[in-house]
Formats: C-alpha cells, structure tokens, sequence
C-alpha cells in the first residue's frame, strides 16, 4: 500500500496511468486523478517514459525551456492543481469549502516527506529557497566568537542573509573556495576541512552550484560538519527534483528549495527540512496561526498568515509527479542529458570553454559556458531570439539546464543556439 494520497490519488495508480496518458495524449494528471482510467503496465523503457513525461508539459511549453535553475514550466498535475483551487476558491472563499484544503497540504506534505527521505514533521511549506535560507540564518541563536563556514558558491539569500546577519551581530564568516575543474571528491572536501575548527557553529552550502554547475561531495562535508560539532545547512534549490535525495543518507540538519525549479511545480511553494532534533534550536520568524496539521515540528516555521492553497496542492502534485518516475530515474535523466549537452555544444564550438566541471562526477544539470566575445546578455538574447531557447546569462557566461521535459531534440537545438550565441558576432 502506498503511504500517502495526493488529490485522490496515490503514487502507485499514478505510475500505472504513466504510459496510457502520455501515448494517448491525455494528461498524466487527468488520468492519475482518475481511476477509472487505470491500466496495469509493466515497467517502461526509457523512451517511452520520457515520451509521456515530456506529454504532462506540451499545454504549457511554446519554447526549449532549459532553464531549470531559475524556473521550469509547471507539469501538467500542478498547473491544474492550481487553476483549479484557484476557481474553486475565489467561486466560494467561505471556511466551510476551504476547509478541504487542509488535508492536501497535510498530503503535500507526506509527498515532500517521502521525496526527500524525511519524517513529516520535519518538512515545514514555505514560499521559496530564499525564505528557507533565511528561516535558518536569522533563526539561529548565534554571537561574537562563533564562526559560519560558506561555500564561495552560494547564492545570495545563503551569502548576503548571513553578511547582513554577522555585520549586525559579530559572528564571522568564512568563505571556501574549491577548484573549478576538481579531479577527485577530495579536491573540492579538502578546502572544507581546512576552514572548519572549533568555533565553527554551521556549515552551509549549495550542494549544487547555480554559477557553475559543480556539484559538491554533500554526504563527505556534512560528515566533516558533524565531527566537529556543527550544524549543516544544504541549499538544494539545484538538487530537489533533480537528484535521488536521502536527508537521513546525506545527514545534513537542514535543506532547503523552491517549487518553481527543478520540482516543475508552481511558484511561491518551497520547502524546508529541519530535522526533528534542530528544530528547538530555530526560533521562528514568524508567529501566527498554523497552516495545517496544528503548530508541531516544522510546521511552526510555516506560519505565514493566509497562504496560497492551490499553490500548496500543486506542489503535492509536483512531487507525486517525481515520485511517480521515480528520483532515481529522473536523476539519470538529467546526467544524461547533461552530458548530452556538453558534448553537443563541444561538437558544435570546439573552441567552447565550459566552467561547469568537465568531470560528470562534479555536475548535475547546470552547464555554463563562457561568452568571450561581447556581452552575455546580448548572446542569451541571440539565443531566445534565434532559438526560441531559454536559458541564463551572468556575467562573461550563459547556462543552460536541461531536464525531464527536454528531448534529445532540444538538447540539438539548445547547442545550436550556444554555439550560435557564442560566436564573434
Ligand atoms: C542555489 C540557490 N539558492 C537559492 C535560490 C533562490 O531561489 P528562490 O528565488 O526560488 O527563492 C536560487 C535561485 O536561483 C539558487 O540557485
């Protein structure tokens, strides 16, 4: 039996409705939602797999969208999920109809649970990574003498927040840097090892880079964390929905991500991790009235006041999705195609120089190429233009992240539009 119901439907008659909605063309969602479509399959291939995933994003999909890191189309149990709620709600916003939505977010809840390897008391709903990130950086009793170890890559609301926070209050920071080409685990563990000691309170780190693409030794550095008595904090806004994840496995104390990435759910729906034994250690940053499921565990760091409840189903929906493929596979997925692209883009513009690890061992999804002639916001533009395709620019680079709802197709023409936007104009 499965353990949890998501919209009425659970994971294992998901994955049954899989192949007969996608070849059929009809929405995973609808047919998961209901049964009476049901068919027994026996296990997919790949490409039939991936054909009736990439179904669940047609409707919403007129560009190559790789852009994952930043934002993903919805799928289609999400989008539906939240059109839905939405109506329903704004037809009759009375106590009495609404009071539905309590179970799904409880539901949501278990499917986030499961995804990652967590009790459900240990996952509160927030709106994003950002709140995540920041309900640990101002929610630690911390002062002059403790030390916060940061990887050089964070992202700013896992590097500014905890800036702001020590200016104020005394506490350093120390930043590691790891090697751009690291050629063992070793190489990127090493430089950790050296900025942990005796003060050091919490270890923080993106376990995927969204600059770079490398992808850390996490389990190896929250081991490191714990021998030395700290905290550790994972950012997996690159890492949920796009990595097999195993809190326990791992050992971090927290984790954080948004829905709108590599989930494919909806915007403004995240979540945070906080295991059981941590979470006196957090104050919360917000006191009201709880979301769901009383105030207990991690809930207590969701209170935010009245909440999105369509936005809250259709994430459930994005993680039954994930489940119902299995994290595992999506994983591979995403190497593949990964390194798909890197080779394709290579083949393309053999003079291109990669700043994502050119060892498949170090990256997962992201891949950023340097633009050495021009500016990258006018070679991203070439390629959403030309290309119809959507990625990131930085400064001196662009990234593309390739994931379930992109083809073989999209990987050729996404290297087209690199090599087009990186060429001499
Ligand atoms: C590693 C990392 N952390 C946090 C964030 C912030 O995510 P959000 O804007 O959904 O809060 C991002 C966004 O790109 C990110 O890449």
């Amino acid at each position: 039996m499965d353990k949890h119901t998501i919209a009425g439907t659970t994971r294992r008659t998901f994955l049954m409705g899989l192949p007969v909605a996608g070849l059929m063309g009809t929405s995973l969602a609808a047919t998961a939602l209901d049964r009476r479509n049901l068919t027994p399959l026996p296990q997919l291939t790949d490409q039939l797999l991936w054909r009736a995933v990439r179904e669940e994003f047609r409707g919403s999909l007129n560009i190559t969208a790789m852009n994952a890191a930043n934002m993903s189309p919805p799928c289609a149990g999400a989008r539906a999920a939240l059109e839905a709620a939405t109506t329903d709600i704004d037809r009759d916003p009375s106590f009495e109809n609404r009071a539905k939505y309590q179970q799904r977010h409880e539901a949501t809840r278990a499917a986030l649970a499961e995804l990652i390897g967590a009790a459900l008391d240990e996952i509160a709903i927030t709106r994003n990574t950002s709140e995540g990130n920041n309900l640990i950086v101002q929610g630690l009793a911390l002062g002059p003498g403790d030390e916060i170890v940061l990887w050089e890559e964070n992202h700013r609301s896992n590097e500014l927040s905890w800036e702001v926070r020590a200016q104020r209050e005394g506490f350093k920071i120390i930043r590691v840097a790891t090697p751009k080409q690291p050629e063992s685990a070793e190489d990127l563990i090493a430089p950790f090892r050296e900025a942990i000691g005796p003060s050091t309170r919490l270890v923080s780190f993106s376990h995927v880079s969204n600059s770079s693409g490398t992808e850390l030794p996490a389990a190896a550095l929250c081991k490191l964390t714990a021998d030395a008595g700290a905290l550790s904090m994972i950012d997996g806004a690159q890492t949920v929905g796009a990595m097999a994840l195993d809190v326990k496995a791992l050992g971090c104390d927290f984790m954080t991500c948004s829905g709108q990435k590599w989930m494919c759910g909806p915007r403004e729906a995240g979540m945070l991790y906080v295991r059981k034994d941590r979470q006196e250690l957090l104050n919360p940053l917000i006191v009201s009235y709880p979301l769901a499921g009383g105030d207990t565990g991690a809930r207590a760091f969701e209170m935010l006041g009245q909440r999105d409840d369509g936005a809250i189903d259709a994430l459930g929906q994005a993680a039954a999705l994930h489940l119902a493929i299995g994290p595992s596979r999506v994983e591979a997925r995403v190497r593949s195609l990964t390194d798909l692209l890197m080779a394709e883009i290579r083949h393309k513009a053999p003079s291109a120089r990669f700043l994502t690890p050119e060892n498949p061992a170090y990256r997962l999804g992201v891949v950023v190429t340097a633009v050495t002639h021009g500016e990258s916001g006018a070679a991203q533009a070439r390629a959403y233009e030309q290309f119809a395709v959507s990625g990131s620019a930085f400064p001196g680079a662009l990234r593309l992240c390739p994931h379930i709802y992109n083809d073989e197709a999209d990987i050729e023409r996404a290297a087209a539009a690199m090599a087009t936007a990186i060429a001499p104009a």
